[in-house]
């Protein structure tokens, strides 16, 4: 964070016009008459010397005349690049309306054409043929406090597949989430692109594409690439947090599965979907008064985010007395190829736990005919799988079935906000990956909920950065999915709401990351003195945009 006592340290290395050029202690015209003369920036700015909240109305207004969010996108990462605090500034001014700009969705566009829109290098890029050198390669850093480093290959980006090098959007608008949200200093924060190639051929003969242009090496060669990778930041940045994003799913499982015990990492694709979902699911429980315990859920889709969201529910239904077993048989999956059961040949370990003793069908409305699903939940990239039968079957079945239809972009949902409500008669509560529009039916306005991962992961962010655990456990997710279902309050709820507000959401991250940290000292994940306050404790560590 930029301050008068930080700038004026930076004196003997930063003066002039080098000053103006770190976005980290760049202040632009809001540097005193004071501070420009004795930083050599006289003559370098014009005459005003304007407050950061001024700087913000200029912003602001350029941002209105851009023709697009991809336009504001660029426009935003180059403030960021001038000016970090004026950066930061404008999103924590207007959270909801610009998250959707630095991150999903128009994050995909700015990926999809990373290597055209591209100005500089933000994070480092990692490259195969550095193996055998990476811990040499971090060094080169200028930041040597790393807590986060948020990884990703590039290779299965939001609904793009595999983007290579182009992916690099995707760490840089995450770790500038745990900002925005939560308010982690971004001093801290480092996005990584491990590029192992594409298979992207369309990319690879893209001139302007800046990654490699070689396929992915084999699984063994990836996994010693990635275990040396892991283990360069351990000696590197020592503590550091792994944040895994956007891998392809079945790497993204592996790498987990081989990690989560023994380092301080997670997969936001795994365990923060998973908390998003179990965040809405508790929710929806609670308004109707259920037990999760009593719950039948049918996935449509099994791959990484069912698997995650699965895994997740069954360890909080263990949480609440059943056995491993118990909870398992509580959940079924219904993939491309049918419902997943014990006849079936093609189906991966993760699957095969979900897969019961039951007739073969490619049926998904037979299946809920017989499974008799109180939750449907779909993360099958299947568009317009929810038809008016199935939702209409669905209320057959339960008097408020709970409908979630996770697969996005838009065009992917299972079924949208408004079929959800109009074909159960408002009797369903949904939750959309992508933020639908309010409904109104017979006088009634619905507000549907939006599976933000950002509910979940800058809370557990922030919970890292000050209790430093030893490593991530999920109950640590189960704790913050609960943390987010009570924020939800009455009149909220009224409305079909299942999570939080998008407004204030740096209150609802740090009343979530307290309940975390207060679980950390509880379980003695933490590393750090346990406070008296914690909260109060937490609040003095935020990040606050300012000169
Ligand atoms: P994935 O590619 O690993 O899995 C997709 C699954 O859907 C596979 O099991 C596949 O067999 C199944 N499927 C595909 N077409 C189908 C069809 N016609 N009928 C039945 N099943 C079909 O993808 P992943 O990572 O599991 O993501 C799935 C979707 O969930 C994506 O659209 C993703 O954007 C969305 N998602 C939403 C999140 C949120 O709202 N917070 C978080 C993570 C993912």
């Amino acid at each position: 964070m930029a301050s008068i006592a930080n700038v004026t340290s930076q004196k003997a290395e930063l003066l002039g016009s080098a000053l103006l050029d770190d976005p980290e202690h760049n202040k632009g015209t809001a540097f005193t008459l004071q501070e420009r003369r004795e930083l050599g920036l006289e003559g370098l700015l014009p005459h005003a010397v304007e407050t950061l909240d001024r700087q913000l109305e200029r912003v602001l207004e350029h941002l209105d005349a851009k023709p697009s969010d991809l336009e504001r996108y660029i426009y935003l990462i180059a403030l960021g690049d001038r000016n970090e605090t004026l950066f930061y500034r404008t999103l924590m001014s207007d959270p909801a309306r610009f998250i959707p700009i630095v991150y999903d969705p128009t994050v995909a566009d700015a990926c999809l054409t990373f290597g055209h829109i591209y100005r500089r290098a933000r994070g480092m890029y990692v490259t195969r043929d550095m193996k055998g050198r990476i811990a040499q390669v971090l060094r080169n850093w200028p930041k040597h406090d790393v807590r986060f480093v948020c990884v990703s290959t590039g290779g299965r980006i939001l609904g793009l597949g595999d983007i290579g090098s182009n992916g690099m959007g995707i760490p840089i608008g995450k770790l500038q989430l745990y900002t925005a949200c939560a308010a982690v200093p971004p001093d801290y924060l480092l996005p990584v692109l491990l590029d192992i190639g594409t298979t992207n051929d369309a990319l690879r003969a893209d001139p302007l594409y800046l990654g490699l242009r070689q396929p992915p090496p084999p699984v063994h060669e990836l996994d010693a690439l990635v275990d040396e990778f892991i283990q360069a930041v351990a000696d590197v940045f020592p503590g550091c947090c792994i944040h895994f994003e956007d891998w392809k799913g079945t790497d993204a499982l592996r790498f987990l599965a081989r990690y989560k015990d023994k380092i301080l990492c997670y997969n936001d694709d795994i365990q923060g979907t998973a908390a998003v979902g179990l965040a809405g699911l508790t929710t929806a429980l609670q308004i109707i008064d259920a037990p999760l315990t009593a719950q039948r859920i049918l996935f449509f889709g099994a791959g990484s985010a069912a698997i995650g969201n699965a895994n997740l529910m069954v360890s909080a239904m263990q949480a609440k007395g059943l056995s491993l077993d118990e909870a398992r048989a509580r959940i079924s999956m219904f993939d491309i190829n049918g419902l997943i059961e014990s006849s079936r040949k093609d189906l991966t370990d993760d699957q095969k736990v979900y897969a019961h003793k039951a007739a073969p069908s490619r049926d998904l409305f037979k299946t809920i005919e017989t499974f008799k699903p109180t939750v449907l939940i779909g993360v099958s990239t299947k568009g317009g799988a929810f038809t008016q039968q199935i939702v209409e079957t669905m209320s057959s079945l339960n008097a408020r079935p709970i409908i979630f239809a996770l697969s996005n972009p838009t065009d992917k949902a299972e079924c949208t906000a408004e079929q959800a409500y109009t074909w159960s008669k408002g009797k369903a509560l949904y939750a959309a990956g992508v933020q639908f529009p309010e409904v109104t039916l017979n006088g009634r306005t619905f507000h549907p909920g939006q599976a933000n991962n950002f509910y979940i992961f800058p809370a557990i962010g922030l919970a890292t950065y000050v209790a430093r655990p030893t490593k991530l456990t999920d109950a640590c997710f189960i704790v913050a999915a609960e943390a987010s279902a009570d924020q939800v309050g009455p009149e909220m709820r009224a409305k079909g709401m299942l999570y939080p507000s998008q407004a204030n959401i740096l209150e609802t991250e740090v009343t979530t990351a307290t309940r975390v940290v207060e679980y950390m000292f509880d379980q003695g994940l933490a590393q750090v003195k346990r406070p008296r306050d914690i909260r109060a404790w937490i609040e003095g560590q935020l990040y606050r945009p300012q000169y």
